[in-house]
């Protein structure tokens, strides 16, 4: 049988990008292969992502050039997945008439089932319920040759009605993926060559296995860390409020665990963390960072910022300024706030202007770039170890890898180095990456 061509474009967050891995995975056991020209492809999915207004707006842009494609070859099939299929449903079809396809977060496993029909009714399909479970949960993702560093789903949904976040509503609640699957599903991407796993989840310190002791996360990373072959692990996002001592003890006692964690803070006043739901004061998330340190002196810590929630004074503003003075991040991702439809905070008055809103975000940022790049600057000289993963994006004669800490380093190198982990003296610092050298003794073993 003749294969067809699938396109994929992946808008949003790393779960996203995995979501996108599983639907490859599913077509192409229907006989689809994956396509990066867009003109040639016979299926294209837009995964989209609507957990802020530009998220959204991207998809429409996106649709907008699809619709010339379909007048050129009316036998091409376009859905759209993710959260913002799962939030507008029919009415998508609606306001975008050249659209096949709808499916919501928990559809993902039907798609083979759903393309085929259109293929044969050629009428549009909306399927967003949401299942007691979520199916596509279990979907593994073969590694491609060559691939060193993979995602697996450990749990998915969110339980925390934060109050600015459309998540909960879109992806459903929590749901634990049982550990040995877990564990199979890495045992498999180890034989296939993968060094690195990294643990997704909207809160993994949620997930909650099959111990029923509390610690699941932690008991999931100490099984991690036996799989051979498996160098480093690392996983995202953490909720503070989840935060375990059991988890941070885990920097310490998991060797392959990974000294960096994105622990997102989302403000410095304690008055809009309580109208945010976020159930933690900072004096709460100074202990955890205390503790982490203590326990891993040079783990890295990133985080996410929102800027101008509603009803967000100067003070309060002064408060997340102050908050990042003290904790000093190696890297955030920072927002203006965006109100989401359905969501509490969508009820609330007083809204921040947007100019205060850019203003706010300027000063966060220019701030932050500061603390990454003298954090960055202090590892000129140090000897890091990498996991080399490709070639590098700015040069052919360079490859490129990660510390530890998730910084990415670009040194001279041969792409027979990719998968291997090496030892890099740091030349040179610059805000997005690092620049190394092979340690002498490396030089002479490749
Ligand atoms: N407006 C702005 N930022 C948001 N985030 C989530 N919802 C919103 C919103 N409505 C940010 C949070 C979260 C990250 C994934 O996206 O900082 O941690
Ligand atoms: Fe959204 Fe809060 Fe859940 Fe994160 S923890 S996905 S911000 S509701």
């Amino acid at each position: 049988m003749e294969k067809k061509s699938l396109f994929i474009r992946t808008l949003g967050c790393q779960m996203n990008v995995h979501d996108s891995e599983k639907i490859m995975a599913l077509m192409e056991t229907s006989g689809y292969e994956s396509v990066d020209d867009i003109g040639k492809a016979d299926l294209i999915i837009i995964n989209t992502c609507s957990i802020r207004e530009k998220a959204a707006q991207k998809v429409y842009s996106e649709l907008g050039r699809l619709k010339k494609l379909k007048t050129i070859k009316p036998e091409l099939i376009i859905g759209v997945g993710g959260c913002l299929a799962q939030q507008w449903g029919a009415k998508f079809i609606e306001k975008v008439p050249c659209l096949d396809l709808v499916f919501g977060t928990h559809n993902i496993h039907l798609l083979p089932e759903l393309i085929a029909k259109i293929q044969k009714e050629r009428i549009p399909v909306v399927h967003t319920e949401f299942h007691e479970s979520v199916n596509s949960l279990g979907i593994s993702v073969r590694a491609k040759n060559g691939k060193v560093s993979a995602y697996v789903t450990i749990m998915q949904g969110c339980n925390n009605f934060c109050s600015y976040c459309v998540v909960p509503n879109l992806r459903g609640r929590e749901e634990s993926r049982p550990l040995k699957e877990i564990v199979d599903e890495v045992k498999v991407l180890a034989d296939h060559g993968v060094k690195e796993v990294t643990l997704l989840g909207q809160n993994v310190n949620s997930y909650s296995g099959t111990t029923g002791n509390g610690h699941a996360f932690a008991d999931l990373l100490q099984k991690m860390g036996e799989i051979e072959g498996i160098e480093r692990i690392r996983f995202t996002t953490s909720h503070p409020k989840d935060l375990s001592d059991a988890l941070v003890s885990c920097f310490s006692e998991v060797d392959k665990l990974c000294e960096h964690i994105h622990l997102p803070v989302q403000a410095g006043s304690d008055r809009i963390l309580k109208m945010m739901n976020r159930r933690y004061t900072m004096t709460d998330y100074f202990d955890r960072v205390d503790k982490l340190r203590t326990v891993c002196p040079h783990i890295s810590i990133t985080s996410d910022i929102i800027v101008g929630f509603p009803g967000e004074t100067e003070r309060d503003f002064q408060a997340t300024i102050d908050m990042m003075e003290k904790i000093r991040f190696d890297n955030i991702f920072s927002f203006k706030y965006s109100e989401r439809e359905g969501t509490a905070a969508a009820k609330l008055g007083d809204k921040v202007s947007l100019c205060v809103k850019r203003d706010r975000l300027q000063l966060v940022q220019s701030l932050q770039e500061r603390h990454t790049l003298s954090k960055n600057r202090n590892l000129i000289g140090n000897m890091e170890e990498i996991l080399v993963e490709s070639i590098s994006k700015n040069s052919r004669e360079d490859v490129a890898g990660r510390t530890r800490t998730n910084k990415i380093v670009n040194f001279r190198g041969y792409n027979n180095l990719i998968g291997k982990t090496v030892s890099i003296v740091i030349t040179d610092a610059y805000l997005h990456s690092l620049r190394g050298v092979l340690t002498e003794e490396e030089v002479t073993q490749c």
